[in-house]
């Protein structure tokens, strides 16, 4: 707890060009979140190196990330949204939580495997022990709650076993935090194969809408996204195709399924998918202008980023702190 809101940790990686998918389906449902929780939002620049990064890169595309936060809606002044880096903290305790995780539960970790299939020329030890930086990060802010993907759940539960774990010897020093179930988003699936869901890391760039594409972009990859022959819009399971279509309409104009079928009955395919793709457009419009206002005010997002990496570090101190006297490290003489 901070004062008398409950704490909220999310940490999100650099790589990889944010979807409408992950606008629609989580990023948007964030934003009164900050009412509710006190709410950290960090850029994990340490997690992003357990695989190769061109350093140029990996700068430009953190900073695009937090810019976009910002652009998309995430008030600075309410969230703190920092880079991972800015704060010592997340490998001192990182480093702590190490010793106090076993090698047979990261072996049992899914996506060390997966990665390490496709990185096999560059297994190093930061990769293995992965999940225990992340614990560190959610820990470090005695977080209650963890926004997460499915494919993340696996390590929110060895941050709990972890945290369990330490709690145990040294008395009550973590929160055990939970995977945050709030308002869920909208699902949205690939334009390219609606059994999928729509994904940052998607080989077919036209199944994605990446938050950054221009319009005429946007508006072709509408015009070419999968339907099926049934040639009415209809809200079927049969047809997941236009089923996704109509979702994405329904969450960006306000509509219902039923309204959206009433709209374009006897319409065909292509007019319904330009209509579409022209209110993703307008959906996205503001958040690329906002975003391009920031990008040319360098000072103003320099002391975003300066003041939330203060205020995230006064809570990750108070926490290592803690946890190095716990352990029996000495106390500094200042
Ligand atoms: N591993 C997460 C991902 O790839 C990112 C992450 C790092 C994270 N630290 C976190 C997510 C802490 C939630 C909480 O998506």
């Amino acid at each position: 707890m901070i004062g008398d809101k409950k704490v909220l940790f999310s940490g999100m990686q650099a790589t990889g060009n944010l979807t409408l998918g992950n606008y629609l389906g989580a990023l948007k449902n964030w934003i009164d979140l900050a009412d509710e929780y006190e709410c950290f939002y960090s850029v994990v620049d340490l997690h992003s190196i357990t695989i190769r990064q061109d350093p140029a890169e990996l700068r430009r595309r953190a900073r695009s990330l937090l810019t976009l936060y910002i652009a998309a809606g995430l008030d600075p002044e309410k969230n703190c949204i920092y880079y991972q880096s800015h704060v010592s903290g997340h490998a001192e305790l990182a480093w702590i939580l190490n010793c106090f995780t076993y090698m047979g539960e990261l072996n049992r970790m899914t996506q060390f495997k997966d990665k390490a299939a496709k990185h096999a020329d560059n297994i190093n030890a930061g990769l293995y022990t992965y999940p225990v930086l992340m614990a560190a990060d959610i820990l470090l802010y005695q977080a209650d709650v963890v926004p997460v993907g499915k494919d993340q759940l696996q390590h929110l539960e060895i941050t709990r076993d972890i945290a369990q774990r330490f709690n145990n010897i040294y008395g009550d020093v973590f929160t055990i935090p939970e995977a945050y179930v709030g308002k869920v988003g909208a699902k949205i699936m690939s334009l390219q194969d609606p059994s999928k869901k729509m994904s940052k890391s998607d080989e077919n760039p036209n199944g994605s809408i990446y938050l950054m594409d221009d319009p005429d972009t946007i508006i072709r990859k509408f015009k070419r996204a999968v339907t099926d022959s049934e040639a009415c819009v209809r809200y079927s399971e049969e047809q997941p195709g236009i089923r996704n279509l109509i979702d994405i309409y329904c969450v960006c104009t306000g509509k219902t399924p039923a309204e959206v079928e009433k709209e374009f009955d006897g319409k065909g395919y292509g007019d319904f998918k330009l209509a579409v793709g022209e209110a993703v457009v307008s959906v996205l419009k503001p958040i690329h202008s906002r975003f391009d206002e920031l990008t040319k005010d360098k000072a103003y997002i320099d002391s975003i980023i300066k003041k939330n990496a203060e205020k995230a570090e006064y809570y990750a101190l108070k926490t290592l702190r803690k946890v190095q006297k716990k352990v029996g490290f000495p106390e500094r003489i200042r």
